[in-house]
């Protein structure tokens, strides 16, 4: 089927659905809840929701380990809720995109219970490998969530791979069978309507052959032989050609640590096999590699990041933006600025809600919710967190130690949507799964709406004038002064209309910067931060977009 490419007109929206709006009072988010919200979500100006996993779970990664794929956990309102939502999506002129998670299943599912057994035709559905000698592991490569990748399973006499948590055992997609099995999960909900899928970690799911010992990589030891690994593309496009072909879906595909240029290899619009891809690059702003090893925040490094994208993919692929998904900290906390909370947000936003490319906000962000910090490491509900805390250098001191936790968490960004000021800041009427944050009374929805300057009517103008804008959509990007550390400026042109954004990272006035070529006096302002501002000193984060036509 001839691909409309229509992804490339919308705004999605990730919901991270423990945390986003409990609809039944049992404490966690639900499809319920979800339900109340889709207007609230189109009041945005998003037309997509990206769903983190929904299906059956035991929980030890938060959904991301999954029992069975063709159904929907219970907790979360079962088959029966789903299709309310997804009914409700589309009524809406909205398009429903669902996780697909086929790195690793849960320890749980059925083909887990029956391949540790050595039932056929489950036997190789899995990464199994006998004890070297003296009981030693296959190899060295360590999990994404620290510690070894392999686990001895005392059923079946052999160690089992497991590139993240203990219970997310990772699926042998060189068994023939196991692909079609994911074909079959694709087809299933495709079929039921859904409008395609993030594919979780999928740049991992071919392992090089004899799963040789990592001799490089300081840190994720491994990674060298199973990302982007020997048959990944010829899978994804097996994938593409049996099912994906035949329906009007997109893809994006998670691909930790790429470069634009290993990109092109599978969303080239020529001959990929994925629609687009979500990079890391624009998350080591602030850290190495891994929120894990923090380092202060760099502009500079920033707007490297989006550079390198903008002009790598121009009129070959497609730009996944985005600052903030359910697996790093708050982007305020870590980008911007606590005590400029409204104006490092609306900078933020406007630093990437105009570049070229399909933009997602995550729960939250659109309200500036900020870091959780919690009083102790027990509240850590996160098994790599969890894990961390437990692999981390206990000669510093229990403050150090649960600082770097509030710093480099995914929990820290997890916490319920801040809904109003009610209790549990009216994201349930029970007990809620996990810790509200204590800012809600003055951080939440409720609030924002009655401001006409707050953060969340900020974004609403902001993706209106972007859908407005062919430029946004079209235009080529250019980035200028990138020396600068304290000011992101670029700018988009296409024929009749030209488009200069401005955004401060500063925390002080500071002096405008204009690029040639652009003549602010005959531009017109169509988007500003600080209301009224408009002469050539820029107030603390102040941000700013001109348009000329
Ligand atoms: C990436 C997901 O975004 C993350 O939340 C999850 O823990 C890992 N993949 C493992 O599935």
């Amino acid at each position: 089927m001839e691909n409309k490419r229509w992804y490339k007109d919308m705004v999605f929206y990730q919901i991270w659905p423990r945390s986003f709006k409990d609809g039944n009072g049992d404490g966690m988010g639900d499809l319920w809840g979800v339900l109340e919200k889709l207007d609230y979500i189109k009041s945005l100006g998003c037309d997509g929701v990206w769903f983190s996993p929904i299906y059956p779970s035991p929980g030890a990664d938060c959904g991301y380990d999954i029992a069975d794929y063709i159904d929907i956990a219970p907790e979360f309102g079962g088959m029966e809720a789903f299709k309310a939502v997804l009914e409700g999506v589309h009524d809406r002129g909205m398009k429903l995109v669902m996780d697909l998670v086929v790195n690793h299943t849960s320890d749980e599912h059925e083909w887990f219970q029956k391949s540790r057994r050595r039932i056929e035709p489950y036997t190789d559905y899995y990464i199994w490998r006998p004890a070297k000698q003296n009981g030693k592991m296959p190899n060295n490569w360590q999990s994404n969530f620290e510690g070894p990748a392999w686990e001895w399973d005392e059923v079946r006499g052999e160690y089992y791979l497991h590139l993240f948590a203990v219970k997310q055992p990772d699926l042998n997609m060189d068994n023939p069978l196991v692909r079609e099995e994911v074909k079959k999960i694709m087809k299933f909900w495709l079929d039921m309507g859904v409008d395609g899928f993030r594919e979780d970690v999928i740049t991992y799911i071919s392992k090089k052959k004899g799963l040789p010992d990592d001799h490089l990589f300081p840190i994720y030891k491994g990674m060298p032989h199973y990302n982007h690994g020997p048959h990944v593309h010829e899978y994804l496009e097996e994938f593409k050609h049996d099912v994906l072909d035949h329906y009007d879906c997109v893809t994006l595909a998670e691909a930790p640590l790429v470069s634009p240029k290993r990109a092109l290899e599978y969303i080239d619009e020529e001959n990929g096999q994925i629609d687009m891809m979500i990079q890391f690059q624009c998350q080591c702003a602030d850290c190495l590699f891994t929120d894990w090893l923090p380092t202060k925040f760099s502009l500079r490094r920033l707007k490297k990041a989006f550079s390198d994208w903008q002009y790598k993919l121009e009129g070959r692929s497609w730009n996944v933006l985005y600052l903030e998904n359910h697996d790093h900290p708050r982007i305020i906390s870590r980008y911007g600025s606590e005590k400029f909370r409204c104006e490092s947000g609306k900078t933020l936003a406007v630093s990437y809600l105009f570049q070229k490319g399909t933009p997602f906000v995550y729960q939250g962000q659109e309200i500036g919710m900020l870091n959780w910090r919690p009083s102790s490491p027990d509240m850590y509900e996160d098994v790599h967190t969890k894990n961390h805390y437990a692999n981390s250098n206990t000669k510093h001191t229990q403050e150090e130690r649960l600082r770097k936790l509030w710093r480099s968490s995914r929990d820290s960004a997890r916490t319920p949507v801040q809904w109003d000021d009610s209790e549990n800041a009216g994201f349930t009427t029970g007990t809620p799964w996990f810790y509200v944050n204590e800012n809600y009374k003055k951080i939440n929805v409720a609030a924002e709406e009655k401001d006409p300057d707050s953060l969340l009517n900020f974004y609403r103008k902001a993706i209106a004038l972007r859908k407005s804008l062919k430029v946004v959509r079209e235009g080529t990007y250019k980035e200028h002064f990138h020396s600068s550390s304290k000011l992101y400026v670029y700018s988009r042109e296409c024929a009749g209309q030209k488009l200069l954004v401005v955004c401060s990272f500063a925390d002080k006035d500071i002096k405008m910067k204009c690029p040639r070529g652009f003549d602010l006096s005959n531009g017109k302002l169509i988007l500003q931060s600080h209301n009224g501002s408009c002469d050539d000193m820029l107030k603390p984060y102040e941000s700013r977009v001109y348009l000329w036509e």
